[in-house]
C-alpha cells in the first residue's frame, strides 16, 4: 500500500488535510449537542463546509450527513461553498434603497462579474446583500470586511474594489 493509500481516510479526504478538524472532534467527543460548536470550528479552520468534511464529522459524531446539512442550511452562518477573501456586504434596506442601493449592487455585480451571493473565481470577493448595516445616515452603503463605505455612487465602486484586489 502506498504512503497515499494509508493516509486516505473513508470520505475520500487525506488524514493530515482533516489533523485540524479532528483536533476538533475530539475535544467534543461525547458531548451532547456538539454538532453546532463542531460546525463553527471547522468552518473557522477551513473557511466554509465541504462535502468531505461533513462526511468526516458525519463519521465522527455518529450523525447522518443529510442531518448535518439539515443544520448547515438552516443557519445563515454556515457556508457550503468557498468564500472570497474580502466579504462584500452591500445594504438593501431601506434607507439605502432610496437612496440608490440598485444601482450600486448592479455596480458590484458588473465589476465583479458575478451576481449577489456568490464569489468571484479567483476566491477574491463574495458579494451578498443585506437588509440594514446600522450606517443609514451614510446611505447608500457597503461594508467590505470591517470597512464601511458610504455615500457610494456606481463610479466609486471601482476604485473601492481596486483597494482590496
Ligand atoms: S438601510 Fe442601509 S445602512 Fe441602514
Amino acid at each position: 500500500m502506498s504512503k497515499d493509500q494509508t493516509n486516505q481516510c473513508c470520505c475520500g479526504g487525506n488524514n493530515e488535510q482533516f489533523a485540524k478538524l479532528d483536533e476538533v472532534l475530539v475535544k467534543y467527543e461525547g458531548v451532547k449537542g456538539a454538532l453546532i460548536p463542531v460546525l463553527q470550528e471547522a468552518q473557522n479552520v477551513y473557511g466554509y463546509l465541504s462535502k468531505d468534511i461533513i462526511t468526516r464529522i458525519g463519521e465522527k459524531l455518529g450523525i447522518a450527513t443529510s442531518q448535518i446539512y439539515g443544520v448547515a442550511t438552516f443557519y445563515s452562518q454556515f457556508h457550503l461553498k468557498p468564500r472570497g477573501r474580502n466579504i462584500i456586504r452591500v445594504c438593501q434596506g431601506t434607507a439605502c434603497h432610496v437612496r440608490g442601493a440598485k444601482a450600486i449592487l448592479q455596480a458590484l455585480e458588473d465589476n465583479l462579474k458575478i451576481s449577489a451571493g456568490s464569489t468571484t473565481p479567483d476566491l477574491k470577493f463574495t458579494l451578498e446583500t443585506v437588509a440594514c448595516i446600522g450606517a443609514c445616515g451614510l446611505a447608500p452603503v457597503l461594508m467590505i470586511n470591517d470597512d464601511t463605505h458610504g455615500r457610494l455612487t456606481p463610479e466609486a465602486i471601482p476604485g473601492i474594489l481596486a483597494k482590496y484586489a
